[in-house]
């Protein structure tokens, strides 16, 4: 590859759909895999949300060969959170100085004042993780993600689950922050009434939530549960059980066409939970967390 021809500019929605399928083919290789990359298998699906995201503004920039797309790195900003998901680097091939020259076209336009930024590459794309290491994430996490696919129905909780509404949110945020103390995710989504944010909780007492479950519906009829967590002490007895079934039900009835989760290796109990219910493993990754060298 002679690197006099290769051109990097930022991505515009024209370029969604080659993009797209830049996108989907390099991520079909677990070696060149990154999540949070619009890698649903759908390339239509795939097309829309990055369409959107660039018409958005969202930072995109690819490498180009001639005219052949053989690079591209992006990125997900929440301006208020200082946070930043990093999507990439694709590449059709491992290219240190290629991934290192998106990286300085992409880094112009991330916020400096980041509280981190976070990449999340299969575990088998050693070339990622070592090039995001090099730039400075390395708070190393492997984390799994899990698909449902609604072959069969879900029977319905026999547990009665609320809707989380303002009197169970004081509870709610308490317990939240209780169980995940380094959560960037920010519980007041659920209280918003615009959101998309789902949320059901299973009660002891009036207004004491002692278990929740927070989950949506994303571009392309995909399903996710985001958050589970019961409270100590309340544990094993079958509420975390009933608290997904009762939002795969939900998404169900909202037509997802599957659901995915992601789950920390570490949480192990978690793991048997989902996979009893019928999620199977789709990837694995690594989370690298910190804030970049620019
Ligand atoms: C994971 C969690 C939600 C499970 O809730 P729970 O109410 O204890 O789960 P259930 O009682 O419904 O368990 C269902 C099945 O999951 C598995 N399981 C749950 N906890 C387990 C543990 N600690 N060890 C091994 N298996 C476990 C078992 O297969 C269990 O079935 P069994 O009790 O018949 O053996 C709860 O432990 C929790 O809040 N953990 C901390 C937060 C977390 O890790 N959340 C998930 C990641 S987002």
């Amino acid at each position: 590859m002679d690197s006099a021809e290769i051109f990097i500019r930022d991505a515009t929605p024209d370029d969604a759909a080659p993009l797209a399928r830049f996108i989907i083919d390099v991520c079909a290789r677990p070696e060149g895999h990154c999540f949070q990359s619009w890698s649903g298998e759908s390339e239509v699906a795939c097309e829309v949300e990055l369409r959107e995201a660039l018409a958005d503004d969202t930072p995109f920039c690819m490498a180009l060969d001639r005219n052949r797309l053989i690079g591209a790195l992006g990125c997900q900003v929440d301006t208020e959170r200082h946070l930043v998901w990093l999507k990439g680097p694709l590449m059709v091939e491992p290219n240190e100085t290629l991934a290192m020259n998106l990286w300085r076209k992409l880094a112009v336009r991330v916020p400096r004042d980041l509280a981190a930024a976070t990449v999340f590459v299969d575990v088998r794309n050693e070339f990622g993780s070592r090039f995001w290491e090099a730039t400075g994430l390395t708070d190393k996490k492997v984390s799994h993600v899990f698909e449902w696919k609604p072959q069969d129905l879900v029977p319905a909780p026999a547990l009665r689950l609320h809707e989380a509404g303002p009197a169970l949110w004081r509870s709610l945020s308490e317990l939240h922050a209780s169980i995940f103390p380094a959560s960037a995710v920010k519980l007041e989504e659920v209280m918003d009434p615009d959101s998309a944010l789902n949320c059901l909780c299973v009660l002891s007492g009036e207004n004491r939530v002692d278990g929740f479950v927070t989950f949506g519906l994303e571009g392309g009829g995909e399903g996710r549960v985001y958050t589970l967590g019961v409270r100590d002490g309340w544990r094993r007895q079958g509420l975390g059980r009933q608290l997904l079934m009762g939002a795969m039900a939900r998404l169900l009835t909202a037509s997802a066409a599957r659901v995915l989760l992601t789950v920390n290796d570490v949480d192990v109990g978690a793991r048997r939970l989902y996979e009893s219910v019928g999620f199977r493993l789709l990837y694995s990754g690594i989370a690298l967390r910190g804030v970049p060298l620019f």
